[in-house]
């Protein structure tokens, strides 16, 4: 039987890390979408588009970017045919384009939209009138939200994926559920989205994504950034912390807090900002580019914190348990899960207890104009 209290115990957890800074390696792009594209990025985006989906002719290209968003309509079309060296016989006079097509529909294919998160993210750009192919292993699950179709497809089945990406331009990508091939499942997925001529890639990350992080995986975050890396998409990541919204879970029955943890702290991050965040990356594309986000709360907290919040906002008594590492995993023995799932359970910890979770980052704010959720303000809202 899998309670409450056992999914708190074993406190899974999806990611973890260091450094905390914005990193934004784009050179012509800013956090808050204001800056425009390079000449080189231009051609760049349509020259890609031109060569993966068979259009007829360049000009055809820019405005499938105009209306992906990758190219903006503040940029004016003929600067961007002039910019993509289009003009001419080959293409449209900028007439031809009218300001609706410019101004068009964004289609976006959001996975992970039966979700918390992807769910979240799926109402948002419902919200914004954006387009969209929702994808789940279940179609039947996904939420009704207007301007959205729904399709069945796994990550790791290329034929069902090729289905759920076809013509596809702008994609969300959710990492997928715990599994010992969920690393493989995401190659798949990458590969089919390559191989679709998908234009820009938003990948759900983990903060401090790394070969040699503590957090078992976030490794694996790491190796799928490097595939999409290796692959040639267009991307954006987007690293996230905790889930603060997960952490009232991480308390047993008992309402203890166990974990080896030791004083470490994290600053966890609410998944409406997440979602928020990822809205206004996915609305605007072309403008975060390359870019890789640490997604964090505002402060730092260690779990001693965190229980005192928690006991405060519900009026149970919450207390915080530092295990050494033998109790946590002997604590942890049984589920009878497999080896590399309880590492990933207890490195989640381990994590906290080695710093690479304090990081803290300013581009929840950055991004979309409000300030990071407090774990206060979170609590208070569910
Ligand atoms: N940062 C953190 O603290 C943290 C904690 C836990 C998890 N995570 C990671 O963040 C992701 C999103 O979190 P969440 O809270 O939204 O999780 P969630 O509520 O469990 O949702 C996971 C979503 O991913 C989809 N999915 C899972 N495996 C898939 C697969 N093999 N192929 C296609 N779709 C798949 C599910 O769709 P269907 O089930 O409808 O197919 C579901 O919509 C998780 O999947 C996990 O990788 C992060």
């Amino acid at each position: 039987m899998r309670g409450r209290s056992r999914e708190a115990h074993r406190g899974t957890v999806d990611h973890p890390a260091a450094g905390g800074a914005l990193r934004h390696p784009g050179s012509n792009a800013g956090p808050a979408g204001a800056l425009s594209l390079s000449e080189t990025t231009v051609k760049t985006h349509v020259a890609r588009i031109f060569a993966k989906r068979g259009l007829r002719d360049r000009a055809q290209a820019v405005v499938v970017a105009y209306e992906t968003g990758l190219v903006r309509a503040g940029d004016g079309l003929s600067k961007a045919l002039r910019r993509a060296s289009v003009r001419g016989r080959d293409g449209p006079r900028p007439r031809t384009v009218s300001a609706r097509r410019l101004g068009g529909m964004t289609f976006i294919v959001t996975t992970g939209a039966t979700g918390r998160l992807g769910g979240r993210i799926a109402a948002r750009l419902a919200a914004a009138g954006a387009e969209q192919r929702l994808v789940s292993r279940a179609a039947g699950r996904v939420p009704q939200l207007d301007r959205a179709s729904a399709i069945s497809a796994d990550y790791g089945d290329p034929e069902a994926m090729r289905r759920a990406l076809d013509k596809a331009t702008t994609v969300l990508f959710v990492s997928a559920s715990e599994s010992a091939d969920r690393l493989d499942r995401h190659r798949t997925f990458v590969d089919v989205a390559r191989d679709a001529g998908v234009t820009h890639l938003v990948y759900i990350s983990f903060y401090g994504a790394s070969p040699s992080a503590t957090f078992t995986l976030a490794r694996d975050h790491w190796a799928t950034e490097q595939h999409i890396r290796d692959s040639g998409l267009p991307f954006t990541f987007l690293r996230d912390s905790l889930y603060a919204d997960f952490l009232p879970s991480m308390a047993g029955e008992d309402g203890v807090i166990r974990g080896p943890a030791g004083q470490g702290r994290v600053a966890a991050v609410a998944q409406d900002d997440i979602a928020d965040a990822a809205a206004a990356v996915l609305l605007d594309p072309g403008a975060h580019e390359g870019a890789t986000y640490d997604l964090t709360g505002p402060r730092a907290m260690t779990l001693d914190e965190v229980a005192a919040t928690l006991s405060r906002a519900t009026g149970r008594t919450v207390t915080y348990h530092p295990e050494t590492l033998e109790e946590a995993y002997e604590s942890r023995r049984v589920y009878g899960a497999p080896d590399w799932q309880v590492d990933a359970w207890v490195s989640t910890y381990l994590a906290i207890a080695a710093g690479e979770l304090e990081g803290v980052s300013d581009a929840i704010p950055a991004l979309t104009g409000h300030p990071a959720t407090t774990f206060e303000e979170l609590l208070a809202k569910i």
